[in-house]
């Protein structure tokens, strides 16, 4: 289990993150809601080890985590999709998978690209196609096989229905349900309330860097104070 516990992540001044818990089941999804500005990338990207905690601990299998460089938190089993994808654009998607690979041991590389493509089956079929020319939804999933290659037990999916059609983000939603099913933990962030609500077992609305609301995924749906107080603050965060 990935556990959270009183984050609080601060850029100079300003406190993006302040006192964040939960926790991340294996073969669930954690759903973070939250407007623009919330702060759910610096969780995100607090729990990658890609910025320091100001103050509380994230564990992993009940050891620390936090304060590992990246490519230790990688090693750990916890790997980051980063929003907006950002797959190298001049490699091809086999060379993208592969860099995703390069902390697991190269015997073990053959094997799990073939597990990827094997999910994947688009990345397959164009695998020596520039990531480039993909559009958003493949890219989405090229994204979340190259996490794949490291053999992760936590996936942290950030915004991954951004950009995308309606129908693109129903398939990319199917893809998560399946990761999930293999029995890694997930924990994804969006903006779009949609996004990720049938599958989710706990749903949590952040807002100013603070949890407002945590509860089942259905309660969000039926709860019209849940939805008032994101989209009210979101509405806000607008003006
Ligand atoms: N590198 C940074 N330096 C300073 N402030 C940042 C940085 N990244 C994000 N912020 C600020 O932290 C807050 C949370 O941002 P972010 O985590 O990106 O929110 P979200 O992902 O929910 O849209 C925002 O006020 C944002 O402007
Ligand atoms: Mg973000």
């Amino acid at each position: 289990m990935l556990e959270l516990a009183e984050v609080h992540v601060r850029y100079g001044h300003v406190e993006a993150v302040r006192g964040v818990d939960l926790q991340v089941r294996p073969g669930t999804v954690s759903l973070m809601l939250g407007p623009n500005g919330a702060g759910k990338s610096t969780m995100l990207n607090a729990v990658a080890g890609l910025v320091p905690l100001a103050s509380g601990s994230i564990t992993f299998e009940g050891e620390r985590l936090s304060g590992l460089p990246p490519h230790r938190v990688v090693r750990r089993g916890v790997v980051l999709v980063p929003e907006g994808r950002r797959v190298f654009a001049p490699l091809t998607i086999e060379e993208n998978l592969r860099l995703g690979g390069h902390t697991a041991p190269r015997a073990k590389v053959r094997e799990t690209l073939a597990k990827v493509y094997e999910m994947f089956p688009i990345l397959a079929d164009r695998r020596s196609s520039s990531a480039g020319l993909l559009s958003g939804g493949e890219q989405q999933m090229l994204a979340f096989g190259r996490a794949l290659m490291s053999e992760p037990k936590i996936v942290l999916l950030d915004e991954p229905s951004m950009g995308l059609a309606p129908a693109v983000v129903d398939t990319i939603i199917e893809k998560v349900s399946l990761m999930a099913e293999s029995g890694i933990g997930i924990l994804m962030v969006e903006q779009n309330t949609e996004a990720g609500l049938d599958i989710a077992s706990e749903v949590k609305v952040m807002n100013r860097g603070g949890v407002v609301f945590a509860g089942p995924a259905g309660q969000v749906r039926t709860d019209a104070s849940v939805l008032h107080a994101f989209l009210g603050d979101a509405a806000l965060t607008e003006s």
